[in-house]
């Protein structure tokens, strides 16, 4: 049905959530419920020797105080590692040792009647250790550092990515390009905060509710890690105040919160403060880019050689694929990727927003811009003049690609037309200097299985459960405006029954997966419906005396009407709905048997830099994104200017400080970690190819959440350049860089 056009529905969540009558998973206070904190270790790592608590326990209202030496944490098990078959951010789980991995590990779990006793109780663990020398950054003189393709992590996904001889073709190229590139620690900083709810039934089932990305993996690791049955688990998430990759897997409070409500026999929450956010779960790890091109004068890009180094931690290899999209942005046809791991001492980082993508896009980009300099071309020309139709990995051919379009498309709204190339061309009434940047970006278009359930009643309620979990992005919205579509009935009308593990399977939403994932499945579950009424009334359920399935339920005498639909992507086998039941991350894609998917987007950003102080200001950005068919324009375009946003923040502001004599990071608080605010944005211009991929499911929907900050710091980067000459190839850029 991918001739169907979706209409601008608006936000179903939308009067609730300005109402403030949204409930998030853990904003419904238990009858006699307890407040949980934790303390945290105060060393880079090392061991705890001894702990006093007894300062804490004596604190009035304290219920209980939890450390590693404790029976109740004694059968306590790892979930695993969520990219080792596990279901964990990280393998390694706080509090079953002495042991000290990283600063702001958890030592103690305190639980009293009220937060302030809570809190309180944890400033008054002491605790002293022998701690052991730390390597916090890349570039530390005894990091450790782990060619991922040597690595135990799963061939070939994480594989080094080659085509063709690329340091060949590189030293024949008659002109190239080599820069170094980096990109900083950053945190997710979802304004909703890592938080458990846990409550225990009298017939010993757990009852967990949890803002996240991954409901069945919460379920499926915390019943490892307890020893359950997962019948035995059911986790909530109905919605996620933002998440952004961070609340992907289990965290490591989910199951010390449990277990202290086992054993109060009371429910207990604990909301994690953000100070202990930034050290107890995932992060975007600082990377280094190492990149080389080479074109022939003509702007033909012939080779290219990305070599990325990642941190990750001492006890997991968090794989990275950053040459993943540098291979395949454009159709060059020797390209050489290599990818290694450097260990340090910090929680496991993770996915964040874009990834890989968003920074290997930032080092790519940033050297295509270099090489429009060198070869006196335009940048989009350039970009257009390596345009594919060819996977130049795989050879197979792209499901639908037409970023050249949306360059056109962009440069056309932009105005690109009346840009000056020379650096510091252009200037603004007022003296600032302008500069005008472009750049292209692409994500890689997964989709995960998923089962369907559909029921109409008589009434007028429909309903439909599948898996999938709302995070902001407006996916209720979509499922409702997608099935109402179908059904002909009003999307107000259409209730998303999706983030409970009594439902569907809750696979992981992440990877921009989430749409395509549930809206194609859904879809087909509202075509069984059609069938299905149809049958019931021959004549009415189609045509012109069309009725709708309630009228139909009730001249049938029926009260409901239920279908299932199972769905999965191109070549996957059936065994794939038994990982999705284990909660297993069971997605595919962007390679597919007989075709590869990608979304893209172009941005256009026009800097103006104060010629006193040299402040950076972006006041215009255009961005053109074809993620295939659009299903729901309003949250679409939200989507992209949030995606804008996020790569202006990341771009300009954003960075996790990090002191390699003390570890941890240094501005774990939002006062000091700087995120853009209303005054820093200007206008932002969104538009959407819409043309729905032919191939990759019913729908023709790709992928749009994560592709639509690809680009936006490199577009930043090379407009400053434009202004200024000034090619910046670290982020965050700052003011004294500028000047
Ligand atoms: Mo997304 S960073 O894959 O949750």
């Amino acid at each position: 049905m991918s001739d169907t056009i979706y209409p601008d529905t608006p936000r179903v969540d939308a009067r609730d959530k300005v109402r403030g009558a949204t409930r998030y998973a853990t904003d419904d206070a238990r009858a006699d419920m307890l407040h949980a904190t934790l303390a945290i270790a105060t060393i880079g790592r090392g061991r705890v020797d001894h702990m006093d608590t007894r300062a804490a326990r004596a604190t009035p209202g304290v219920r209980l105080v939890l450390t590693h030496d404790d029976a109740d944490l004694a059968g306590l098990k790892t979930a695993g590692f969520v990219m080792g078959g596990g279901y964990a951010f990280q393998n390694f789980q706080p509090m079953l040792s002495p042991e000290i991995a990283y600063r702001g590990q958890p030592i103690a779990l305190i639980v009293a009647e009220t937060l302030e006793a809570a809190t309180e109780a944890a400033a008054l663990v002491e605790a002293t250790y022998t701690p052991a020398p730390i390597q916090v950054s890349l570039d530390a003189p005894a990091a450790d550092i782990v060619a991922q393709a040597d690595s135990p992590l799963p061939k070939p996904m994480f594989a080094d990515v080659t085509a063709g001889d690329a340091d060949t073709a590189f030293a024949d190229a008659p002109l190239t390009i080599d820069a170094a590139y980096t990109g900083p620690p950053q945190h997710q900083n979802p304004m909703e905060l890592l938080a458990t709810v846990a409550e225990w039934g009298d017939d010993g089932t757990l009852l967990i509710h949890e803002g996240t990305q991954n409901a069945e993996g919460v379920r499926q690791g915390l019943a490892r890690q307890l020893g359950l049955t997962p019948d035995k688990v059911r986790v909530i998430s109905p919605y996620v105040g933002g998440s952004f990759g961070q609340k992907n897997s289990l965290q490591m409070q989910t199951a010390l919160t449990a277990v202290a409500a086992r054993r109060l026999k009371r429910p207990v929450k604990l909301v994690v403060p953000r100070a202990q956010g930034f050290h107890d779960a995932s992060f975007r790890p600082a990377s280094r880019h190492h990149i080389r091109l080479g074109a022939e004068r003509d702007g033909r890009m012939v080779a290219a050689i990305h070599e990325a180094d990642s941190q990750t931690s001492r006890h997991d290899l968090f794989p990275t694929q950053y040459a993943a999209l540098t291979a395949r942005l454009y159709g060059i046809g020797n390209f050489r990727g290599r990818e290694r791991l450097v260990q340090t001492d910090v929680q496991t980082p993770g996915y964040m927003r874009a990834p890989f993508e968003h920074i290997a896009a930032f080092a790519f980009e940033g050297a295509v811009d270099e090489l429009a300099y060198e070869l006196d071309m335009d940048p989009v020309a350039l970009r257009i003049a390596n345009d594919t139709t060819t996977d130049p990995i795989s050879t197979r051919p792209l499901s639908s690609r037409h970023l050249a379009e949306c360059l056109r498309r962009g440069a056309e709204r932009f105005g690109w037309s009346r840009r000056r190339m020379a650096p510091g061309s252009m200037r603004a009434d007022d003296g600032s200097l302008v500069g005008w940047g472009v750049a292209s970006g692409a994500y890689p278009g997964s989709t995960a299985p998923a089962v369907a359930r559909l029921r109409v009643t008589d009434d007028g309620g429909v309903f439909i459960d599948v898996g999938v979990h709302e995070m902001g992005q407006g996916v209720r919205t979509a499922l409702a405006a997608a099935v109402a579509a179908r059904l002909r009935v009003p999307a107000q009308s259409v209730v998303a029954e999706i983030g409970d593990t009594r439902g569907t399977p809750q696979h992981l939403t992440a990877g921009a997966w989430g749409t395509a994932t549930a809206v194609p499945a859904a879809v087909e579950a509202a075509e069984a419906m059609l069938d299905a009424l149809q049958k019931l009334d021959p004549k009415g359920a189609d045509g012109a005396a069309r009725r709708s399935p309630a009228q139909i339920l009730r001249a049938a005498g029926r009260p409901s009407l239920d279908v299932e639909i199972r769905r999965k992507a191109q070549g996957q086998p059936d065994a794939i709905f038994g990982q999705l039941t284990q909660g297993l991350v069971a997605a595919a894609g962007p390679e597919y048997p007989e075709f590869v998917t990608f979304s893209y987007i172009a941005h256009f950003v026009e800097v103006r830099i104060e010629p006193g102080t040299r402040r950076v200001r972006v006041p215009r950005v255009v961005s053109v994104a074809d993620c295939g068919r659009v299903v729901s324009p309003r949250t679409a375009r939200s989507q992209v200017a949030g995606g804008v946003v996020w790569g202006i923040g990341a771009s300009l502001r954003e960075v996790s400080e990090v002191d390699a004599r003390f570890g941890g990071f240094l501005n774990d608080d939002l006062a000091d970690y700087v995120i853009p605010v209303n005054a820093d944005i200007g206008s932002i211009e969104v538009d959407f190819i819409d043309e729905p991929d032919p191939l990759l499911n019913s729908v023709g929907v790709k992928t749009l959440g994560e592709v639509a900050m690809v680009g936006v710091a490199p577009a930043i980067a090379n407009a400053i350049y434009h202004a200024t000459g000034r090619r910046l190839r670290d982020l965050p850029i700052r003011i004294e860089q500028v000047l």
